[in-house]
């Protein structure tokens, strides 16, 4: 039996921990493992490929990124906006497959986010024996309670906040931190709370200028003097505008920028000295959390174990401590989003923190 791997879609902490899972898993059964380069790219003939044994994969659990490199662009990029995917054209398909077959690959592990997934189950209506695995820090797939990378991606967002605050509290400013997340507020919410801000600013609540300065002037008058504010890349502004970049980057919206508005907009109104910072691909890279290394090796371990049993088109999840399995078509439906009546956003708001609402 030989199993292949790939990546697909951006990057993401434990991505390696994924494939020293499968690998390991992989040799243990006595299987040979395939390493395609650069996403589905790598199938296209004549293929681009390597043979992984155990020995490959030692030392690379610390390393963030993905020792096969991975691509949100190229033949196969099937995101086009917020949730929606199209279909990877079949010719395509067709010259991916004779790869496939030629290296006799009895199951596929495809590691990858919405639109990579969706990719997936396009190959396994087809026939395909593929098997998803969930990876993105925006932690916005429904289906698993959790994707790895994602507590990477809090706890630089922490690591920042932390930062932030001892500089704001120094010159008493407003220090704007904006995070990534696309269209979904986990990072956001959980680097907030777990940094200490005051405000956090979500795609999922709307907001306007005026609560959030309201908010940290009845923290002034309370004696604070300095104030986090947190704010969702995917945050919609008050005008009801996107803050973006690029309205098309190879089929996606590029956000950027939602930070640097909320910041102008608390200086004019408060007349508080307001400074911002975005964090960008920070938060992406670098070394895997020991969660995350875990949940990598679990959920690679676990879709070798899919493989074994010869159950295709299903993605690991995982649900209340338990790695286990479910059809990929229940993970890519639509996008798990934060929920306003929800017992965390409950917390942030018994402690103090406003969502501008
Ligand atoms: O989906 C992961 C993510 O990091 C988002 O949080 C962010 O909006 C996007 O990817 C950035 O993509 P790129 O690396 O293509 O700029």
């Amino acid at each position: 039996m030989r199993i292949g791997i790939l990546n697909s879609g951006g990057d993401c902490p434990g991505l390696n921990a994924v494939i020293h899972g499968v690998v390991g898993a992989a040799a243990a059964k006595g299987w040979e493992a395939i390493g395609f380069r650069d996403g589905f790219e790598g199938l296209l003939p004549p293929g681009d490929f390597t043979v992984l044994t155990p020995k490959d994969t030692e030392g690379i659990l610390k390393l963030g990124g993905t020792i096969l490199g991975t691509t949100n662009k190229g033949n196969f990029a099937a995101k086009i906006g917020e949730g929606d995917v199209a279909q990877v054209p079949q010719e395509i398909v067709d010259r991916a497959k004779k790869t496939l077959d030629q290296l006799e690959i009895g199951a596929l592990v495809v590691v990858g986010g919405d639109g990579s997934l969706t990719t997936a189950m396009q190959l396994h209506d087809q026939g395909w024996p593929v098997i998803g695995v969930p990876k993105t820090i925006d932690n916005d797939l429904q289906a698993t309670a959790m994707t790895f990378g994602f507590d990477s991606a809090v706890s630089c967002v922490v690591d920042s906040l932390d930062r932030l605050q001892t500089t704001g509290q120094s010159h008493k400013r407003v220090m704007v931190l904006e995070v990534m997340g696309r269209h979904a507020g986990w990072i956001a919410l959980w680097g907030g709370m777990a940094g200490g801000a005051s405000v956090i600013l979500l795609p999922e609540i709307g907001f306007s200028y005026e609560k959030v300065a309201e908010h940290i002037k009845i923290r002034e008058a309370q004696g604070y003097t300095s104030h986090l504010v947190v704010v969702a890349e995917g945050a919609k502004l008050p005008d009801g505008n996107l803050a973006t970049i690029d309205s098309n980057c190879g089929g996606e919206v590029r956000l950027g920028g939602a930070g640097e508005q909320v910041a102008n907009a608390i200086e004019s109104i408060t007349g508080k000295e307001t400074r911002f910072t975005t964090l960008g691909h920070i938060q992406r890279g670098g070394a895997p959390t020991a969660l995350d290394r875990i949940l990598g090796v679990r959920f690679g371990v676990m879709a070798a174990r899919l493989a074994e049993e010869g159950k295709f088109g299903r993605m690991v999840s995982y649900q209340s401590y338990h790695v286990d399995s479910v059809p990929i078509k229940d993970a890519v439906d639509k996008l798990r989003l934060v929920e306003n009546k929800t017992e965390v956003v409950e917390a942030a708001r018994s402690v103090g923190i406003s969502f501008g609402d």
